[in-house]
């Protein structure tokens, strides 16, 4: 076929691209198609650039990993995806644990994604948006209590956002979560907080749906939930999407996920302001799922032979 990332510039999409991590990046076999643009025109590094990564302990700032991804991107000619500079998870312990003061903590958040931010200003020939901060709500919609809820309230999303606006005012700046793809308390928690911060000048491009699926179960009133935020104005962006199942995988199992990916990525095809989709990276042979959700996998619409299976013909369908 024409590739992915072709049929989805073609119909008007941004790019069509995949999550990677650099462990696989020894695999030339699975980097070669990784690298193929026709297929891929973004990368999202899956771990490199989070904060247990990129600051370890405070104030010393380590991009070797984060840079290989960023690098390979710009060999290829693929827009970058920043991802994160705030989460409640793979957060080293100085910051959790932190006994931080509401202005120490600010300094600290500010420090971290100006500094992250700006390291991939320069560095990156297409940078092109940041998961600025993911994650901020639980499943029912109030608020995850974490150190920087905690400690500084719902203000830690505008300090984070200005501090990236300020480091690159060239970078999308996205808020990214799970379970919001479908209308429901979490939703309207984040359709609440997009419209407060617009309406404070608080700088926010975009909201980024991870959409974590499972065969059979993808959500009804995606379209939906995408058109809502797309009318405040907002850029909207499918960023880590994976359909896993119960295994073994069989014949029907897959023919389901062919007709879920297809679904799915019809949502974002009929919605204008939904830039792109993200894959969170394209094989079976490297999903977070089995190691998560024990007997569960093949979420990806490569297998683990790096073999396209019959999502792939899924997404093609809906691109076309
Ligand atoms: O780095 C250590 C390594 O030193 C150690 O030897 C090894 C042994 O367990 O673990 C390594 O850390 C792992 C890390 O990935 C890097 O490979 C962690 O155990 C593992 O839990 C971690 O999983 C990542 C997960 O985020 C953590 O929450 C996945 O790879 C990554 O794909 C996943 O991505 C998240 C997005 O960032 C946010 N949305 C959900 C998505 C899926 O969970």
């Amino acid at each position: 076929t024409a590739g992915l990332n072709t049929l989805a510039k073609a119909a008007g999409k941004l790019y069509f691209g995949s999550a990677t991590d650099n462990p696989e990046l020894s695999d030339s076999a699975y980097v070669k198609i990784l690298s193929n643009v026709k297929e891929f025109g973004q990368i999202t590094p899956g771990n490199s650039m989070k904060w247990d990564a990129t600051e370890p302990t405070r104030g010393t700032f380590t991009f070797t990993n984060g840079d290989v991804v960023a690098n390979l991107a710009k060999a290829n000619g693929q827009l970058l995806r920043g991802h994160n500079c705030v989460w409640h998870n793979q957060l080293p312990s100085w910051v959790s644990n932190g006994q931080f003061t509401a202005a120490d903590l600010t300094s600290v958040i500010q420090n971290h994604c100006s500094t992250v931010v700006s390291h991939y200003k320069g560095q990156i020939l297409r940078s092109y948006s940041w998961d600025v901060v993911n994650e901020p709500f639980n499943d029912d919609g109030t608020w995850r209590s974490d150190v920087f809820y905690n400690t500084l309230n719902s203000s830690y999303v505008s300090i984070a956002l200005k501090a990236a606006r300020a480091a690159d005012p060239n970078a999308k700046l996205y808020i990214n979560d799970y379970n919001i793809e479908n209308s429901g308390a979490k939703a309207t928690a984040m359709l609440n907080l997009v419209k407060q911060l617009i309406a404070d000048g608080v700088p926010i491009d975009g909201v980024g749906f991870q959409s974590h699926f499972i065969v059979g179960s993808v959500p009804t009133s995606f379209q939906t939930v995408l058109e809502q935020f797309a009318a405040l104005g907002l850029e909207v962006a499918i960023t880590e999407l994976d359909i896993r199942m119960t295994l073994p995988e069989t014949d029907a199992l897959l023919a389901q996920q062919a007709k879920d990916y297809e679904s799915v990525v019809q949502a974002c095809m009929n919605v204008e302001k939904c830039v792109g989709i993200t894959i969170w990276d394209y094989t079976d042979k490297y999903s977070w799922v089995p190691s998560t959700f024990s007997g569960q996998g093949a979420a990806l619409p490569w297998d683990s032979n790096l073999a396209i299976k019959p999502a792939y013909n899924g997404i093609v369908a809906a691109l076309s």
